[in-house]
């Protein structure tokens, strides 16, 4: 009981930007991510589809890898550019996630900042969290099989 209510209290911390991470986690460096694919993008768009069955696999390191670049990663480290636009360039999005029992290669299951400037992630949590965000987002429980989730919050503080 008591560990769903951390679960539910730190989504809503997540959604409404009040969870600025400072933690005394060493940052786990990830693998370089590829800019290269085999899929083109107009195909990769076409396919796209939201699913909610997994296969029990767990992911590499390299995949998480290029999945966390693609979603906030750094594409001009001189300019501090990303692979999603923003506003004045002020990036209010991270990425959170959330790895859940053997969901990546020789990771321990918890809660991860991703650390788009290093590359890198750093451990928030420790555990398997997934019955806790699957109850946090209106019991959705196919999330709860999720080898990993990927939580985008907005820190406002950055663009107001
Ligand atoms: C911002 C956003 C939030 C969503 N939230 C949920 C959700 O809570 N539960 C769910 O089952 N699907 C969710 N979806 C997926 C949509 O239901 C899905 O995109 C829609 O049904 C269209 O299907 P498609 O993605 O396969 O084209 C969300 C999609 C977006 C863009």
């Amino acid at each position: 009981m008591f560990e769903k209510w951390i679960g539910v209290i730190l989504f809503l911390f997540m959604v409404t930007g009040l969870l600025e991470v400072k933690n005394g986690h060493a940052s786990i460096p990830l693998p370089k991510p590829s800019s290269d694919g085999k899929v083109s993008v107009e195909k990769a768009i076409k396919q796209r589809r939201t699913i909610r069955d997994f296969q029990e696999r767990t992911l590499s390191l390299n995949h998480l890898a290029q999945l966390l670049w693609s979603a906030q990663g750094i594409t001009d480290s001189t300019k501090g550019r990303r692979v999603a636009p923003s506003g004045g360039a002020l990036y209010p999005l991270d990425i959170y996630i959330l790895i859940g029992e053997n969901g990546v290669e020789k990771m321990e299951t918890g809660i991860y900042h991703y650390l788009p400037k290093e590359h890198s992630m750093s451990m928030i949590l420790k555990g398997d969290r997934r019955r806790e965000i699957s109850s946090a987002s209106l019991s959705q429980m196919w999330m709860a099989k999720a080898p990993v989730t990927f939580i985008i919050t907005a820190e406002y503080r950055r663009i107001t």
